[in-house]
């Protein structure tokens, strides 16, 4: 096979930061292993004119290092979407190098998302349902349904801006959540008015979804939920690398490890909800066979995917909820809960995938 080289795409982060190097220099390890030519690089490095780039590199000894490069072949797209002249930049490389192999393509937001899964008989029933947030009536009508409802920014991220909204008996609702600063806010017993003004203060009005709440209290208090990875292989095929347990911090309504949560083993968490261990086996088994149903379903839709990873919850009676997708997730989990194996995986697998992609297109 001829050699090939990928390249890791990532924007820089106020001023010249790159977020997530750590993860990179190990994917850049595992491609050296394999004998493949790979590096990181910004869209911002790039010399059209002289079409290289120079890119950043890990020399084993000597750390990361500044190098001109040629163009890669394959390009492993990191970037997480910010409000930014750098997010244009990325656009522009994407449109002008569309001749490139990307193992990747931006998904959709959060409420495109469901639409699409939405059509899918096999998938609806472990959707909450959700919808665009268009006020308080429509709010106090899913609360009265499901007894809870969340709030969210149609492109939130790591637990910013969500809020849950329950009844609190006689016109009141109590209110809970997290802020655009992912500050945890205190337990607001509220009108219905009073919901409104709040989610107009914290900037939860415009391209937010309202969405059926899920009970995920556990009997310490703290919500719960699960991490799903599911990649592709160096065969090309969609399979779950690995499943964790994510618990909340105290008081808060989200599980994001970034707000505090703390990771378990998949079959640790499980066990707290269903002692059998023939229910939680089941469960699991659910939540794996949806996990592919999801990627497969999306990947017809949007073509060009590599991985991706799937909030799920799990209530009480065992039934799998679908709470979001991500389509750049993070791996970290797993090293977390010391599975080190599955973490390797996790690293490897787009390594091994893009050189079965690149195989297959030339
Ligand atoms: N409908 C819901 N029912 C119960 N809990 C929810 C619901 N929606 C969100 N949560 C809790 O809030 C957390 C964050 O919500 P969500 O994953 O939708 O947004 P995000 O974390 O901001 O996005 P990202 O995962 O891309 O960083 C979930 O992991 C879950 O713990
Ligand atoms: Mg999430």
């Amino acid at each position: 096979m001829p050699s090939f080289t990928l390249g890791i795409m990532a924007l820089y982060l106020n001023g010249n930061k790159i977020e997530e190097l750590p993860f990179f220099r190990r994917v850049l390890q595992e491609a050296d292993r394999m004998n493949i030519d790979a590096y990181l690089f910004t869209p911002e490095d790039v010399d059209d004119g002289k079409r290289r780039i120079y890119a950043h590199v890990y020399e084993e000894g000597r750390g990361w290092r500044r190098r001109w490069v040629p163009f890669p072949d394959v390009v492993f797209d990191r970037c997480r979407y910010q409000k930014t002249p750098r997010f244009r930049k990325l656009r522009e490389f994407r449109a002008k190098y569309g001749d490139l192999i990307y193992m990747n393509r931006p998904l959709a937001n959060k409420s495109a998302i469901h639409q699409l899964l939405h059509k899918d008989k096999d998938i609806r029933p472990n959707l909450p349902d959700t919808v665009m947030y268009k006020g308080t009536t429509a709010l106090a009508d899913f609360v009265r349904k499901y007894g809870i409802a969340f709030v969210k920014p149609i492109n939130g991220t790591g637990g910013r801006g969500v809020v849950r909204i329950e009844s609190a008996g006689k016109g009141t609702y109590s209110v809970r959540g997290r802020d655009k600063q992912r500050r945890i806010l205190p337990t607001r017993r509220l009108s219905l008015e009073g919901v409104g003004r709040l989610l107009g203060r914290l900037g939860l009005t415009e391209s937010c979804l309202m969405q059926q709440g899920i009970e995920l209290t556990l009997p310490n208090g703290r919500v719960h939920d699960y991490r799903l990875l599911v990649q592709k292989t160096g065969e090309g095929r969609w399979d779950v690398t690995g499943c964790a347990g994510r618990i909340g911090a105290a008081r808060s309504v989200t599980s994001n490890l970034h707000g505090g949560g703390k990771a378990i083993s998949v079959d640790r968490l499980l066990k707290h909800t269903f002692p059998s261990g023939s229910k939680a086996e089941a469960v699991k088994a659910e939540m794996y066979a949806l996990g592919l149903r999801v990627v497969e379903r999306l990947e017809s839709h949007f073509r060009d995917m590599c991985e991706l990873a799937l909030d799920l919850a799990v209530d009480r009676q065992g039934r799998v909820w679908l709470l979001e997708i991500n389509p750049k997730p993070a791996r970290e989990v797993f090293r977390r809960i010391g599975e080190h194996e599955v973490y390797r995986r996790a690293i490897v697998r787009p390594v091994e995938y893009a050189k079965w992609l690149y195989k297959q297109e030339k």
